[in-house]
C-alpha cells in the first residue's frame, strides 16, 4: 500500500513524464537562443559565426599588407566583441563600397573616415561605441560642439600607444598637442600632474577630464569640480562641524587644478591667499609685525595659525586654529 503511494508521488505516470521531458527541451532551447542576444558578446566568441582576426581583409592583401597583417593586432582586431557575428566587422565597416575599389585601386573608387568631415567621422565610430561607459556622452560635449573628432586623438591604423588606440605615445601627450597653455604646469612649482616611480602618471589628464565629454562644461569626471577632488582627497569632503565656506563651495577658490607657481598649488603666494575676501575683518590681529596674532608671520602666512583652512571637527575650531 505505502510503496505505491510512494511510487505514484515520484514516477508519475509515462505520459505526464514525456510531456514534461518535451516542455523542459523546449525552455531549454529558447534560453539558449535568447542567450544569444543577451549575452556579452565574448561569452560567445568561440563560436562558429565569429569570424577570425585572419579572414579579414583577404580582398585587400594584394595592395595593402602591412595594414591587414597588422590589423589581428591591434585593438579591434583583438576583440572577439568587433569580431562577433552580429556586427560582422570587416574592413567595410569603416571604409563602404570597396568592390570598385578593389577592382581600380582608385582613391576615389572608397571612402575612408580619415577624409570625412568631423561629425561624420564621429557618426562611423559611435555606430558601435554610443552605448560605451566612457564615450556615451559624447554628443554635445565641447569636443564635439567644436568639431574635434575622434581621430583628433585616435587612429585605426598608426597607433603610437596600442592600448588606446591614441595617435600620440600618452594620454598627456594627446591632450598638450592642443592645450598647449596646460604644458607648463608639469614644469611648475608644484605640478598637479604626478608621475609613478615608474613614470607613469598617478594623476593625468583623464584622472580628472573625460575628453568625451562629461556633465560639466569642463568635462570634468565628476558632476562638480569638488565632487571630482573628493574622489581622491576625501578627507576634504568632511562634514565638518565648522565649515568653511569657500572649501566646500568650490575648491578652485584657492588652488589652480594643474600647476601653480605657489606651494600646495595654490593660486596666491600663501600670506596673500587670505587676504583676497579676509583683509577688512581682522580685529583680533595686529597688523604691526612681530606682536601677538601678528598676521604678517612669514612663511605659510595666516595657515600658521588658522592650520585647518577645508574645515574642523574640533568643538573650538571655529576659526580653523585647530
Ligand atoms: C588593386 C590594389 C588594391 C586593392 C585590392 C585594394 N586597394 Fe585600397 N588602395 C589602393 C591604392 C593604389 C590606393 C591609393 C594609395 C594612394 O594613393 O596613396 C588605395 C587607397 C585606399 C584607401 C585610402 C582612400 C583615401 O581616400 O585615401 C583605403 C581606405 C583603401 N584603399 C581601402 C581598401 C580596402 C578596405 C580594400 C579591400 C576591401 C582595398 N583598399 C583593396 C589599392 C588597392
Ligand atoms: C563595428 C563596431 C566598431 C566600430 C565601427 C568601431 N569600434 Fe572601436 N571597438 C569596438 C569593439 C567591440 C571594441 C573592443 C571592446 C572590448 O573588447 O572590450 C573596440 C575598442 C576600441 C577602443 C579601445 C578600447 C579599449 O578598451 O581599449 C578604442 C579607442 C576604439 N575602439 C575607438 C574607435 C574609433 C576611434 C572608431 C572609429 C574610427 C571605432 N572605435 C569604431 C567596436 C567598434
Ligand atoms: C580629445 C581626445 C579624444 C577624442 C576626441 C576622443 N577620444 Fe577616445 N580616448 C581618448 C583618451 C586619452 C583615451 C584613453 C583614456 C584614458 O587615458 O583613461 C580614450 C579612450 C577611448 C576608449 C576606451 C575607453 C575605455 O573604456 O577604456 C574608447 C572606446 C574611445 N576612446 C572611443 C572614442 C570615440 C568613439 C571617439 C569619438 C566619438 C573618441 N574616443 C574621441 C581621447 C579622445
Ligand atoms: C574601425 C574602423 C576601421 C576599420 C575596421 C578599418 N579601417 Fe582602414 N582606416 C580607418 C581610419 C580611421 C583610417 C584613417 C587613418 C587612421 O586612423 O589610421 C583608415 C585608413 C585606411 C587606409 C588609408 C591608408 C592609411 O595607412 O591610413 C587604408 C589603405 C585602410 N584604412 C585599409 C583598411 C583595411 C585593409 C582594413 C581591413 C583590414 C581596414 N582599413 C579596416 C578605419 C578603419
Ligand atoms: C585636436 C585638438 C584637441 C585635442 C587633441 C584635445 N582637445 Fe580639448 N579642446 C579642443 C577644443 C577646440 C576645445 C574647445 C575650446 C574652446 O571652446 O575654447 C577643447 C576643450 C577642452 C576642455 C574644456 C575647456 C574649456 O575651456 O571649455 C577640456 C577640459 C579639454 N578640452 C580637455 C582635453 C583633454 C583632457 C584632452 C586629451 C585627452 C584634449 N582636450 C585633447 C581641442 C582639443
Ligand atoms: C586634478 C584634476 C585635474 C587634472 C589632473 C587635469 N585637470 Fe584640467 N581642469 C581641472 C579643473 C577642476 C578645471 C577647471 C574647471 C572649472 O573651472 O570649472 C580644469 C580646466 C581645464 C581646462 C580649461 C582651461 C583652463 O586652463 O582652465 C583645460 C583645457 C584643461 N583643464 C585641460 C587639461 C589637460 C590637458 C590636462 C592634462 C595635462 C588636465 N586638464 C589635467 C581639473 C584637472
Ligand atoms: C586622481 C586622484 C586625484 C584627484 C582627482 C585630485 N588629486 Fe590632488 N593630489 C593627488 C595626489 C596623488 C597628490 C600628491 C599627494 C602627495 O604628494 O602626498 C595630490 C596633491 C594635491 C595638493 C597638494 C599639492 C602639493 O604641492 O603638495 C593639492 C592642493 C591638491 N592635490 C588639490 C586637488 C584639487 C583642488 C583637486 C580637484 C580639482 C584634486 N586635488 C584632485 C591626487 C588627486
Ligand atoms: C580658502 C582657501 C582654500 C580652499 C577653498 C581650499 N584649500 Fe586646499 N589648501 C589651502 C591652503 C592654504 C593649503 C596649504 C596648507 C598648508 O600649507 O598647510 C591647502 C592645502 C591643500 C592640500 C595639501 C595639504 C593637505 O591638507 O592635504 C590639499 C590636498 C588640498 N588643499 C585640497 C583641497 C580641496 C580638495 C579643496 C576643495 C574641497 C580645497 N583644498 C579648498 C587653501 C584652500
Ligand atoms: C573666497 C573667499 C575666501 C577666502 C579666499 C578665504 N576665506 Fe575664510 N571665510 C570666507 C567666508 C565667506 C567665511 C564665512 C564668514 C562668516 O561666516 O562670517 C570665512 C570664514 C573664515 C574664518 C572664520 C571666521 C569666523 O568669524 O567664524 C576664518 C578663521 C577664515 N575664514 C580664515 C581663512 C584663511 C586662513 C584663509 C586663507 C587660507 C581664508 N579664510 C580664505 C571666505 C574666504
Ligand atoms: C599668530 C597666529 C595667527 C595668524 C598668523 C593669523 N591668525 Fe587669524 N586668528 C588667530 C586667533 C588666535 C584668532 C582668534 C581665535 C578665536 O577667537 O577663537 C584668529 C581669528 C581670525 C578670524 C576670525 C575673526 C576675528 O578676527 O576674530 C579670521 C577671519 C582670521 N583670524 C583670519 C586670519 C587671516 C586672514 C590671517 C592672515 C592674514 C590670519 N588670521 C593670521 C590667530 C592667527
Amino acid at each position: 500500500m505505502t510503496k505505491r503511494i510512494v511510487s505514484r508521488t515520484y514516477f508519475p505516470d509515462l505520459k505526464l513524464s514525456v510531456k514534461l521531458l518535451i516542455i523542459v527541451a523546449f525552455v531549454g532551447l529558447l534560453i539558449t537562443a535568447l542567450a544569444r542576444h543577451v549575452l556579452p558578446p565574448d561569452l560567445l566568441a568561440n563560436t562558429a559565426e565569429a569570424a577570425t582576426p585572419l579572414d579579414i581583409g583577404q580582398d585587400c592583401k594584394k595592395c595593402h599588407a602591412a595594414i591587414v597583417e597588422a590589423f589581428p593586432r591591434n585593438v579591434h582586431g583583438k576583440s572577439a566583441k568587433f569580431l562577433e557575428g552580429a556586427r560582422s566587422a570587416s574592413c567595410e565597416t569603416c571604409h563602404a563600397n570597396p568592390e570598385k575599389h578593389v577592382k581600380t585601386g582608385k582613391k576615389e573608387d572608397i571612402t575612408s573616415p580619415a577624409k570625412m568631415p568631423a561629425k561624420e567621422i564621429n557618426s562611423s565610430c559611435l555606430q558601435c561605441h554610443s552605448q560605451d561607459r566612457h564615450t556615451f556622452a559624447w554628443q554635445g560635449s565641447k569636443h564635439d560642439r567644436k568639431d574635434v573628432s575622434c581621430l583628433s586623438c585616435h587612429t585605426q591604423h598608426h597607433p603610437k600607444n596600442e592600448e588606446n588606440m591614441l595617435a600620440a605615445t600618452t594620454t598627456e601627450e594627446t591632450c598638450l598637442r592642443c592645450h598647449t597653455s596646460v604644458r607648463k604646469a608639469v614644469y611648475q612649482r608644484s605640478s598637479h600632474l604626478i608621475r609613478s616611480e615608474h613614470g607613469n602618471m598617478k594623476v593625468g589628464c583623464t584622472s580628472c577630464h573625460n575628453p568625451h565629454g562629461g556633465q560639466t562644461d569642463k568635462m570634468l569626471v565628476e558632476e562638480t569640480v569638488n565632487n571630482t577632488c573628493y574622489g581622491c582627497h576625501a578627507e576634504k569632503r568632511g562634514p565638518f562641524l565648522w565649515e568653511h565656506p569657500p572649501a566646500r563651495e568650490n575648491c578652485m577658490s584657492c588652488h589652480s587644478p594643474h600647476g601653480a607657481s605657489n606651494t600646495r598649488l595654490l593660486t596666491q603666494r600663501a600670506n596673500l591667499q587670505c587676504q583676497q575676501c579676509h583683509i577688512h575683518m581682522l580685529p583680533r590681529h595686529s597688523t604691526l609685525a612681530g606682536k601677538p596674532l601678528d598676521i604678517w608671520t612669514l612663511n605659510r602666512g595666516c595657515v600658521n595659525c588658522h592650520s585647518q583652512v577645508h574645515g574642523s571637527n574640533h568643538p573650538g575650531g571655529r576659526t580653523f586654529t585647530r
